[in-house]
């Protein structure tokens, strides 16, 4: 059921790659909640991917860029304002990539290089997202720009490796920013903490099927998929949430704030059985 929640309202939304993704999800979301926006993902990405049906879906066009690249964001907000006419309201940035990750290197034998790109890919391009804005003043009082993020860059989780880095930085840029963003111009500024999701970025953590198994058990709500995740994006872009920002928002079922449920420690308990 749509509500009309993002009717007038213009986006950019960075990181649809295909049907799984986050993004891809918010997409067809803000479209059915009245949203117009452009879609943003690198040329490899637009290659692999299947950017082009979702553009189709929605109406949007699609703006290649490399997020780690000032001048391709530049790029995607002129261009984005030259279609809409205008300024933008509401921005995406579903953005996340560790090759440390990709190549199996632990946390402990980091490539340095690699750990560079994984900062500048997953959390560096969500500052330069938002300078570029700025300096272009692409963004309309009271718009709305939101990262999504992970409970690793709070507490430690086997494998996720250099990207909880990449998170904590992701997260306290959103609240730099979402000071100066919120003092001048009203923009609000936050990250969506999501359960672990079942889409590219997400198969690449180390024993996902696992991760996700367990913190299902874990979480009095169940984990968070794609299509929720979608829904608290969207009533983020709304009007709806006009005093919230600098905040990581946990979107996980009640995961981040337990410690042990009923159902992990049954299957705890189980796994004693097994070795009787
Ligand atoms: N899947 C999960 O379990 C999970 C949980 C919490 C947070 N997240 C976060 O959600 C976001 C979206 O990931 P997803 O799970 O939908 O996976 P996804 O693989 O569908 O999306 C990741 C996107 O990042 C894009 N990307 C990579 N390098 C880029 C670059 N240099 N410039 C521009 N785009 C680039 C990819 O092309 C891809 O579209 C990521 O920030 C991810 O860390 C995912």
């Amino acid at each position: 059921m749509a509500y009309n929640l993002l009717k007038g309202k213009k986006g950019i939304i960075f990181g649809a790659l295909n049907e799984m993704s986050i993004a891809w999800q918010v997409a067809e979301k803000a479209h059915e909640e009245g949203g117009v926006f452009t879609l943003s993902n690198t040329p490899v990405a637009l290659r692999l991917g299947t950017l082009e049906e979702l553009a189709a879906k929605t109406n949007s066009t699609i703006i290649p860029a490399d997020a780690t690249s000032v001048e391709d964001i530049e790029k995607v907000f002129k261009e984005s304002m030259e279609i809409f006419g205008g300024k933008i309201d509401f921005i995406l940035h579903s953005i996340g990539m560790s090759p440390n990750v990709r190549k199996g290197k632990t946390y402990d034998d980091l490539d340095y290089n690699n750990f560079h790109k994984t900062l500048d890919i997953s959390a560096l391009s969500f500052h330069k997202i938002m300078q570029v804005a700025r300096k272009l003043d692409a963004i309309n009082d009271w718009g709305s720009v939101v990262a999504l993020s992970y409970v690793a860059a709070q507490r430690t989780l086997y494998g996720y490796n250099d990207m909880a880095d990449a998170k904590s930085l992701l997260e306290s840029i959103a609240r730099s920013f979402g000071y100066i963003y919120g003092r001048d111009k009203k923009i609000r500024v936050n990250t969506i903490s999501q359960s672990p999701t079942r889409t590219t970025a997400g198969s690449g953590v180390k024993g996902i099927d696992t991760l996700i198994d367990f913190t299902e058990r874990m979480s009095p709500l169940g984990n968070a998929d794609a299509e929720d995740c979608a829904n608290y994006c969207i009533t983020l872009f709304s009007d709806l949430t006009k005093k919230v920002t600098m905040q990581n928002l946990f979107h996980d079922g009640g995961f981040s704030s337990m410690g042990m449920s009923m159902r992990a420690i049954n299957q705890y308990n189980k796994s004693f059985e097994d070795c009787k």
